[in-house]
């Protein structure tokens, strides 16, 4: 397992460059929730040795550059290689796609990716399933927590550990059925 602090801090000043003034829904810089997964992430890499550390951080710092800033990809190719690339893309929902398809979509590509690809997808979404805003009606709340158990059931597998995670957190969530 690989772990490179010196290109952790450059993908992260990368991540916060990209995303400029952009802010988490509770009013944070954008990349509190970039390094927040990676805080997921830590844990497992940790219970879970053998994956590529490098990959999974750099995957996570830079998981919404593509999808949310107007980064062009060879930029991210060019700073980071393929592998980070195709993996960024592969958490990128395809924009040109109709609404209701982009989540099986990305799902989809996701699962051609690495495992540790498929990790950061659980831990962006195990950290983003926090108590729901006050203003989500609870038709919201049920799409969120139904698109929510629709990813583990396509990544789980990937990771035994974050599965668990995902779990506990989607116990507390709010359900409407
Ligand atoms: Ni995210």
């Amino acid at each position: 397992m690989s772990f490179s602090p010196d290109l952790y801090v450059r993908t992260l000043s990368f991540a916060a460059r990209a995303h400029g003034d952009q802010q988490t829904p509770t009013g944070l810089p954008y990349v509190v929730h970039v390094t927040s997964v990676c805080m997921e992430l830590i844990r497992a890499l940790h219970a879970e040795p053998g994956r590529d550390g490098d990959l999974a951080i750099c995957c996570a710092l830079l998981h919404d550059v593509l999808e949310d800033t107007q980064t062009p990809r060879a930029a991210v190719e060019q700073e980071f290689g393929p592998q980070v690339t195709q993996g960024v893309l592969a958490l990128s929902k395809d924009a040109t796609l109709p609404k209701a398809e982009r989540m099986a979509d990305s799902l989809r590509r996701i699962r051609r990716q690495p495992p540790e690809v498929a990790m950061v997808k659980l831990a962006d979404r195990i950290t983003n399933l926090a108590p729901p805003p006050p203003h989500w009606t609870a038709e919201k709340i049920g799409t969120y927590r139904a698109e929510a158990e629709e990813i583990l059931r396509a990544l789980g597998e990937a990771s035994a550990f974050l599965s668990i995670r995902f779990r506990e957190r989607l116990s507390v969530y709010p359900a409407f059925r």
